[in-house]
């Protein structure tokens, strides 16, 4: 079964209300309120949609969040059912700061299609659908994935560019990828758009990896998704915390590596919407009493990823 094209409106309208309600933090260095908000909203106009919802990326486990917690049943009934993966403001950092790239995002499947992922870190691996998908894998070596892809793009390998978190934790990463002469793209927060890039040659990315959040990174397969470019992803469980909460999660292969195919199945629904201008989307843009945002949208029955813009009025 698919996802009705109405449900895909429904969902931007979602992304762009939550963005919109954080816009009032944007600089205001406050990453909680400005989460906070965003949270409500989003909630908020998601318990208008008539399905039968349940988040299974969520803020949380429900002693760490009220709201959207992971388990959390939203909507307003039916048949539909539907699972929800959100991440109401991605780049926190971005709007405590006034820097770009922060969005809304959300993901939606039916009910058992979307993985249910532990709040722990993830090792990820995305790449341009223009290389064939044996050619990289999370197992390889560094410098194979790279001279892969580079021969699969019919590029030189300086040519090639990586983008990944700019964290100390990827120095041996670095370190041969500066020793390889690879471009990098070394960004300060936001993953999922990290992931996004390579879904176009617009963004001048080849590869995306490192690690980086495990919900960001289902997020990032189901973004990825509508596109046919790889992803691959392995959670890290390095404390008996995480170990006791993928067990919980009913995960018993701790060190499985996971294809896209394994983190979302059958038709699915991506939106973020921009909150501060980033290079997928442009940010809030106020004028008068209106609010004009852009959103980055996937349908993937219908093959439509887009750049959607909404006007909305909001009373305050
Ligand atoms: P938040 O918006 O929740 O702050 O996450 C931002 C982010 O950069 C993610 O995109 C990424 O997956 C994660 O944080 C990386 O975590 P860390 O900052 O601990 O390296």
């Amino acid at each position: 079964m698919s996802l009705k094209k109405e449900l895909v409106d429904e969902i931007i309208k979602v992304t762009s209300m939550a963005a919109i309600s954080c816009h009032k933090f944007i600089g205001k260095n406050d990453k909680v309120n400005a989460d906070k908000a965003a949270t409500d909203t989003m909630r908020n106009e998601i318990n208008k949609l008539k399905f039968n919802g349940k988040v299974v990326i969520g803020e949380g486990e429900l002693d760490e969040a009220p709201m959207l917690f992971i388990g959390e049943k939203l909507g307003l009934g039916g048949d539909l059912e539907i699972d929800i993966a959100v991440d109401p403001v991605e780049g926190t950092n971005f709007v405590a700061k006034n820097l770009p790239g922060a969005l809304s995002v959300i993901s939606v499947a039916e009910k058992g299609n979307l993985f249910n992922a532990p709040e722990t870190y993830m090792d990820k691996l995305a790449v341009s659908n223009k290389v064939p998908f044996d050619a990289t894998d999370l197992d390889f070596p560094i410098e194979k994935n790279i001279k892969n892809t580079a021969d699969s793009l019919n590029k030189d390998i300086t040519d090639i560019t990586v983008c990944l978190l700019n964290r100390s934790r990827h120095k041996e990463i670095i370190d041969k990828l500066n020793k390889m002469k690879v471009n990098m793209k070394l960004i300060s927060d936001g993953d999922v758009s990290g992931a996004l890039m390579v879904t176009n040659d617009k963004y001048n990315v080849d590869i995306f990896l490192g690690i980086g959040g495990g919900p960001e990174g289902v997020l990032a397969a189901s973004a990825i998704d509508a596109y046919g470019c790889k992803f691959q992803g392995r959670f890290i469980f390095d404390n008996e915390k995480d170990i006791f909460r993928a067990k919980k999660m009913g995960i018993k292969d701790l060190k499985k590596k996971y294809d896209l195919s394994e983190i979302i199945k059958g038709d699915s629904i991506f939106s973020a919407t921009g909150i501060t201008s980033g290079d997928l989307v442009k940010g809030i843009n106020v004028q008068n009493d209106k609010y004009i945002t852009e959103t980055l949208v996937t349908h993937k029955s219908s093959k439509m990823c887009k750049i959607f813009t909404r006007e909305d009025t909001i009373k305050t």
